[in-house]
């Protein structure tokens, strides 16, 4: 169904695999193409509740937009690519359901940014992280300039973007780019553990929390009004009704997600 990404779906979980690894897994057209539909995918189908995005091959996650690629595209088309590649990671990112990255090795460039789209991330310890723009006379494009600011501060961000240097697991982690670091061997478990928890919650609830954090950094909204808003709406639900009555009768909830 796609060229360049794979997809597995197990317990719920779909995991969507960048498959170049002959060319570190760098996006062109049909990888963004790829990722737009299957994020569609993601949105239209129930049976779909969560979703992990990584790489292809034990070298790379993502290291960066396809470099040839730019070779093709007039100078007056750099706005058009960048606007392009950020409504898709806007698409990531405003998913109702948890989109989740693994990210087993470079993220550069677009990489960096297509994990910073996701809700959260892991690493595993061979990991890199970097925006390295500025050695092709470019800048980040696909919202690195944006959320690499929200995750690591403006300082930092400064550096990483101005100088280009990555950083490697253990520096994102302290950083707070990720959230865990893993051995290479554990690193699915590792995020499949946190999703299947994840899981076990309301996902009228979680669907509210990714809404009402993204709020917090979008200047057009007041987030502490739409927090209120979400809330609102979260106590009318049969999730919430039945989350609350667990709670009394000292029982597991079982969500419906209504
Ligand atoms: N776009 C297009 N092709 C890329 C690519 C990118 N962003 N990153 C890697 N590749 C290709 C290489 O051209 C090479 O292809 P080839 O075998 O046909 O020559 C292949 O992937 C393997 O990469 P290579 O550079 O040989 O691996 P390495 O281990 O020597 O170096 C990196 C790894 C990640 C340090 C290096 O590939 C790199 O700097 N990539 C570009 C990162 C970047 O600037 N990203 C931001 C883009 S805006």
């Amino acid at each position: 169904m796609y060229q360049t990404v794979l997809t597995d779906l197990e317990n719920g979980i779909l995991t969507i695999t960048i498959n170049r690894p002959e060319k570190l897994n760098a996006l062109n057209k049909t990888v963004l193409n790829d990722l737009e539909q299957v994020m569609q995918t993601v949105y239209d189908e129930k049976a779909i509740k969560a979703v992990i995005i990584t790489g292809q091959g034990n070298k790379a996650f993502v290291a960066g937009a396809d470099i040839a690629e730019f070779m093709e595209v007039s100078d007056d088309g750099g706005e058009e690519l960048a606007r392009k590649g950020q409504q898709i990671f806007f698409k990531i990112e405003n998913c109702t359901k948890p989109v989740v990255a693994a990210v087993n090795g470079f993220a550069l460039g677009g990489g960096c940014e297509l994990a910073m789209s996701c809700h959260f991330r892991l690493a595993s310890d061979n990991a890199k992280f970097g925006q390295p723009e500025v050695n092709l006379g470019l800048i980040p494009g696909y919202g690195g300039t944006q959320r690499l600011t929200m995750l690591v501060g403006k300082g930092k961000a400064m550096e990483m973007m101005m100088t280009g240097n990555m950083i490697d697991a253990d520096e994102a982690k302290e950083l707070g780019l990720v959230n865990h670091v893993t051995s290479v061997e554990n690193l699915f478990e590792k995020t499949r553990e946190i999703i299947k928890l994840i899981l076990t919650k309301s996902p009228v609830a979680i669907s509210k929390v990714i809404a009402a954090v993204n709020a917090s950094f979008d200047n057009s909204t007041n987030g502490f009004e739409k927090e209120v808003r979400l809330f609102g709406e979260a106590f009318s639900s049969q999730d919430k009704k039945e989350g609350t009555a667990a709670f009394i009768e000292k029982r597991k909830p079982l969500f419906t997600g209504n």
